[in-house]
């Protein structure tokens, strides 16, 4: 063994530990990266986990926001707890209830599956901006109209599925509503209700527009 390798009585504990710890850091950090003087700055700490944050414009039922987020965040998760808009849902956050169902440019999207850094720039409408004021948006009336809903977690997905089904020129038929509407799940089992509500709100809406 050589000399330097030898146990010396002479060092305390805590100045062993503050070498092994100073040299665990030199090894790890590369050259290049070192700090130039002992001064090295604070780490910052992470908002949501994230020690990095970036700025993204969404546009939200007509209403722009500049937001600086984890650009890992949903865009589930920054319409729930950025914006506080919570009419919208999580329910399974995998893809496979509807429950978080906006429009995105119109067409239905599931926001558990975007990052909200995609939606630079989009139109996003969630379940707060399809009223007109006071006014319910008229697949919102036929819900409650038909009792569409039990317990309620589903129905925002619910609707705003069928509001862009019915734009789109779907639902015509109860069996088009099932089909094209069977990723959003009720655990309730409301579906009967459901269909009879969007078939009433096709009815009524249907080439008009909204
Ligand atoms: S929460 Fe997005 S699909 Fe279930
Ligand atoms: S009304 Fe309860 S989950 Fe659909």
């Amino acid at each position: 063994m050589s000399d330097e390798n030898r146990f010396d009585p002479n060092v305390t504990r805590r100045e062993l530990m503050a070498g092994a710890v100073a040299a665990g850091v030199a090894a790890s950090v590369p050259a290049g990266l070192a700090f130039a003087d002992e001064a090295a700055p604070a780490a910052v700490p992470a908002v949501g986990g994230s020690a990095v944050e970036m700025g993204v414009k969404l546009i939200v039922n007509g209403q722009p926001h500049a937001l600086s987020i984890d650009p890992r965040a949903t865009l589930l998760d920054t319409l729930r707890e950025t914006l506080s808009l919570t009419g919208t849902k999580k329910g399974c956050d995998h893809g496979q209830c509807g429950a978080c169902t906006v429009h995105v440019n119109g067409e239905r999207a599931l926001s558990c599956l975007m990052l909200a850094a995609q939606c630079e720039g989009d139109q996003i409408t969630t379940i707060e901006g399809i009223a007109n004021g006071d006014e319910l948006h008229p697949v919102q009336k036929a819900f409650i109209d038909h009792d569409g809903f039990q317990c309620g977690y589903c129905t925002s997905g619910q609707i705003m599925s069928a509001v862009a089904l019915i734009k789109e020129g779907h639902a015509t038929t109860e069996d088009e509503v099932r089909e094209l509407m069977s990723g959003n799940l009720c655990r309730c089992g409301a579906y009967p209700n459901i269909c009879k509500a969007v078939m009433d709100a096709q009815g009524k809406l249907a080439g008009s527009g909204i």
